[in-house]
């Protein structure tokens, strides 16, 4: 029994190995320099402005945000987002009303007014940035996936 754990612990050590120079190879935020160098900061990557709504990846998904948001103010005193997303002011505003889930407790109550789990929007809404993503990107489409299903009508709901 003890042999056995003892090899068992043994044939890990490659693979352990392995993962530990695979960890090198990844792409490291802080880029190629070691941390003990100061390097000049990169230049901040161009938001993606053009007020496109784009498309979610999934339904649930939190949308992501299509416009400038330098400069508005999230704090205890203001939310420049609800200025234009409440209800009361998009007409003015022409934006996207939040959806009532922005106005439900976790319990599924509904409030008289946003719930403080929703009042930082950018905990959840983020916008995008034109930068060459650091790793490739496999995600596929739910619709891509079902596409591609043979037709044979199994796994389907009857
Ligand atoms: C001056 C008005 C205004 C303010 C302030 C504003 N938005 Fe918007 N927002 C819009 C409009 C209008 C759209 C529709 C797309 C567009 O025109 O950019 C939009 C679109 C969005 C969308 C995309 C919705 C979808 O269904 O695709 C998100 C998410 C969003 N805003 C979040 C925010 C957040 C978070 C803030 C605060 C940091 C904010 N907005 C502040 C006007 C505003
Ligand atoms: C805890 C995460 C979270 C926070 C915080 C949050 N949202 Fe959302 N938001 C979501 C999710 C998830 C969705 C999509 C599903 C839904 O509507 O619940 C969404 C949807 C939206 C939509 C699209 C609504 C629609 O019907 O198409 C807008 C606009 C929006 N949020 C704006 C905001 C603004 C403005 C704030 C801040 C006041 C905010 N959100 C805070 C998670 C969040």
């Amino acid at each position: 029994m003890r042999k056995a754990g003892l090899l068992a612990a043994l044939a890990a050590v490659p693979l352990l190995i392995a993962g530990i120079l695979h960890a090198q190879d990844a792409p490291r935020l802080r880029g190629p320099e070691p941390f003990t160098k100061e390097v000049v900061a990169p230049p901040m990557q161009r938001a993606i402005t053009n007020d496109v709504r784009v498309r979610r990846n999934y339904p649930d998904q939190p949308p992501l945000i299509p416009h400038a948001i330098q400069g508005y103010e999230v704090s205890l005193n203001a939310n420049k987002c609800m200025a234009c997303h409440s209800r009361k002011y998009t007409e003015q505003s022409q934006a996207p009303m939040v959806s009532v889930t922005h106005y439900q407790d976790r319990d599924g109550n509904t409030l008289g007014g946003l719930a403080p789990r929703r009042y930082n929007c950018v905990a959840c809404h983020v916008p995008q940035t034109d930068a060459r993503p650091l790793v490739e990107n496999g995600f596929t489409d739910m619709d891509l996936l079902t596409e591609m299903e043979p037709q044979t009508g199994r796994g389907r709901p009857q």
